[in-house]
């Protein structure tokens, strides 16, 4: 699904990633820990395709593509799709619109999406304006589940979100990587797991997303640099006993 070979990214002045390695196989849900500033939100925008984040050596593969040099618009054509950590505020596009701009489909079932969310009485209002920290995040995702991309990409998607709402959060998140309890529930585990096809890459600081999905690779990057890949719950376990740094001399 993707491959990421010796990713250099500088960010004005600032090398934020330093040679990134990354494979992420079809129906993988892949965890990134590090701590703030280590360039995680940097490497999703540099694989969404954002300017500012500029591809000074390596490459990025996406289903057998490479997509390098491509704008943001064709890589989501092609399937990629993102939520913002801290998405902005756009006045004067009201979120129906934007829900609706997202989806390769014309007709839209906005209502019956946006009600999954619990999120329909926000339609009408500009995107994003005002809404409360938990408010962002069910707003990202209502995008995403409109536009129903193959790769996932999740910068903290549970950060400023209510104990409550988290559990919504992870089920919306389950469904957009093919997760959700219940689907398939005749099928076994295994069978479930050869058919997933959409896969994730999910960042979290607290780890707190991870006691709702469930995630099969984790990884730390620490100074632009990706280590220690594992179990993410074991990999999570390592960074609150030993923190980060340790993470870097720690094989999982
Ligand atoms: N537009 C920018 N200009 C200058 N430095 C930036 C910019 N964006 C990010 N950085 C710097 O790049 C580093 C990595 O940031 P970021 O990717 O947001 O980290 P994380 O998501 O892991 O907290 C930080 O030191 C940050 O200050
Ligand atoms: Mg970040």
């Amino acid at each position: 699904m993707l491959k990421v070979e010796n990713l250099w990214v500088n960010v004005g002045d600032k090398e934020v990633l330093k040679g990134i390695n990354l494979e992420i196989k079809p129906g993988e849900v892949h965890v990134l820990f590090g701590p703030n500033g280590s360039g995680k939100t940097s490497l999703l925008m540099t694989l969404m395709g954002f300017s500012g984040y500029q591809v000074t050596e390596g490459t990025i593969v996406f289903k057998g593509k490479d997509i390098t040099n491509l704008g943001i618009n064709e890589r989501a054509r092609l399937g990629l799709g993102m939520s913002f950590q801290r998405p902005p505020t756009i006045k004067g596009l009201k979120t129906r619109q934007m829900v609706a701009l997202c989806s390769p489909a014309k007709e839209v079932p906005l209502v019956e999406l946006a009600a999954r969310l619990k999120f329909q009485d926000f339609l009408e209002r500009d995107l994003n304006a005002g809404f409360s920290g938990g408010e962002l995040k069910r707003s990202e995702l209502l995008q995403l589940l409109a536009q129903n991309p193959d790769l996932v990409l999740l910068d903290e998607p549970e950060s400023g979100v209510d104990l409550e709402s988290i559990v919504l959060i992870g089920n919306v998140i389950n469904e957009l990587l093919e997760r959700e309890p219940g689907r398939n529930k005749e099928k076994s585990t295994r069978e479930r797991r050869n058919k997933r096809a959409k896969a994730g890459l999910l960042i979290t600081h607290t780890g707190y997303i991870l006691n709702y999905i469930d995630a099969d690779v984790g990884h730390v990057l620490f100074d632009g640099v990706l280590s220690c890949q594992g179990n993410p719950r074991e990999t999570l376990k390592c960074i609150q006993k030993m923190g980060y740094e340790e993470c870097l001399r720690c094989v999982v």
